[in-house]
Formats: C-alpha cells, structure tokens, sequence
C-alpha cells in the first residue's frame, strides 16, 4: 500500500530535508508551504512530490489542503508539523502583532493541522511529528513568543497522543537544536553562534538532515510504541543545565 506523509514548511530547511529522506523511503510526500515560488523550485524533479501551496495559519488554507489531501488518499500514514517562524526580541519590544504573528504559524497552525487530518491519520492510523524546540524547553532571553510558542506545541503533542491514542495515531515532538537554516540565521547574530558552540555539549550546530533522521524514525513503525514523547536532537544542550565552558575547560 502506497504510504503518504504530509510535511508542512517542506519548501526548504528542516521540512525540505525531512521530505527527502521520506521520499527515499518510498513514501509519497505532500509537501505544504505558504511560500509558493521556494516550493516549486525544491519539488522540481522530485518523484513522490505533491507541492501544496498553502498557510497554515489559515483556517480556509488548512481546509483547502484537507480536501486536497483526501482527494489523493483516504488514509495519511504521518504528519508533520514543521512549518515555523522565529523572531527574536526583549519583552517590551514585542507588541501583540509580533506576538500574534509567532503564535498563528507556531501554535495555531499545529491545531488546526493536527485537527483537520485527524480523520485521515486515524484511517491510516498514522503518526504526528511536531517541531518544537529547544527554546521550548529552556528559557532564554529574547524568546518570549517563540518559546512560548514551542513549550505550547508540547502539550499540544500530549493531549493529541492521550486523545488519539485509542485509535492507533502516535504524536510526538522533536525539539531540535540549532541548525544553519534560513530561520536561525536571520536571527543568529556571529556572537550567538559562538556562544550556542560553547554552550553544547558536541560544540556545534546540527544539520538538517540530523534533525530529518529523527523525525524519520518517528513517522515509521520502527517507533510503533513510542508516543507523547518530546525528544531533543540537540548536541546534549538541553542536559547541560550548568555545563558552562569555563567548568567544561
Ligand atoms: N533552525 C533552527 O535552528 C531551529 C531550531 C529549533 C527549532 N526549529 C524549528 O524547525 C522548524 C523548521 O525551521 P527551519 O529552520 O527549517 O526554517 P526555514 O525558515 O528554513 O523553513 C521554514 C519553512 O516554513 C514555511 N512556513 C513558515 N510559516 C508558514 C506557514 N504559516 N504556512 C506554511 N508554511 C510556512 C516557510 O516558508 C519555510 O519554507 C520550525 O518550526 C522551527 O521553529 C528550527
């Protein structure tokens, strides 16, 4: 039976290289960006891709996929909601628009996903894979939206794994690390680099396709037992509450 996995934010990063490695593995991949123009260049020549131009943020975008989706399938074997923004700023900077502007990809666009497909993914029944992050797990300065946004997608990802988990559907995070996206480089200043090699425990930023591997093994069956879990792909980072440099030297 042909297996189909929807990767939401696929048009580059993390999504993009996710969609890949589903693709080598014989899945047909629907591959969901809002940014059209990204899209159609990183599907071109990619046998397995169903490119889907859509915002998550969108409630008439994400009903405008679902139907989409279950004209080409009746069951959706893994979901992943990768599709994310960052922006970085102090408290008093971030107005409601900012705020707003990070929940409505970040938080909202997981809801509304996860909700309009959980027919398809109970039919399957298939596996949810939510991009949270580090930051959602540990606090830092300048992340009040974006990691409250992330903390917020893991609790999302336990109450759809206790309520869905009845029929068979398995909802998990991965909290990746820093990775030399478009995203991290907009908002890693030369400083914030050197500080995040100092601060992990493996000295360096992960590459998306570490990331990918993980949420691979998650949309497979190799993980058929595994669900409700939040799982860091983050070079030992969120271990090392005091694992400060100067101690490590
Ligand atoms: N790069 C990192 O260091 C890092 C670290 C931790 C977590 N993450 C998370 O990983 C995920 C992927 O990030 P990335 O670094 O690959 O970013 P990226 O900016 O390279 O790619 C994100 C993609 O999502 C798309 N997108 C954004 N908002 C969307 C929306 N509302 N609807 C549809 N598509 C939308 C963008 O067009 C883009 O193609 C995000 O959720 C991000 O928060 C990234």
């Amino acid at each position: 039976m042909t297996h189909f996995a929807l990767v939401t934010g696929a048009a580059r990063g993390i999504g993009l290289a996710t969609a890949k490695l589903m693709l080598a593995d014989g899945w047909q991949v629907v591959m969901l960006d809002r940014d059209g123009d990204e899209l159609q260049a990183a599907t071109k020549g990619l046998a397995g891709a169903h490119p889907l131009v859509a915002d998550v943020a969108i409630p008439a975008d994400v009903e405008r996929a679902r139907a989409t989706v279950a004209g080409m399938t009746d069951a959706l074997h893994a979901l992943v909601n990768n599709a994310g923004v960052a922006d970085f700023g102090p408290i008093e900077d971030t107005d409601f628009a900012r705020w707003r502007r990070v929940m409505d990809t970040n938080l909202d666009g997981v809801f509304l996903m996860s909700q309009a497909f959980t027919p398809l993914l109970k039919a399957a029944p298939g596996a949810v894979v939510n991009i949270a992050s580090i930051s959602g797990l540990r606090a830092s300065t300048l992340r009040v939206a974006y990691g409250t946004s992330k903390a917020a997608v893991m609790h999302l990802t336990r109450q759809y794994a206790v309520e869905l988990g009845e029929y068979g559907v398995r909802v998990n995070a991965v909290c990746p690390g820093p990775v030399r996206t478009k995203l991290a480089m907009a908002v890693h200043s030369q400083a914030i680099i050197a500080a995040y090699h100092d601060a992990i425990p493996l000295n360096r930023y992960g590459t998306e396709a570490e990331i990918a591997e993980v949420i691979r093994f998650l949309c497979s069956d190799r993980a058929s037992y595994v669900t409700g879990q939040i799982i860091a792909a983050d070079g030992g980072f969120e271990a090392s509450g005091i694992g400060l440099p100067a101690l490590r030297g």
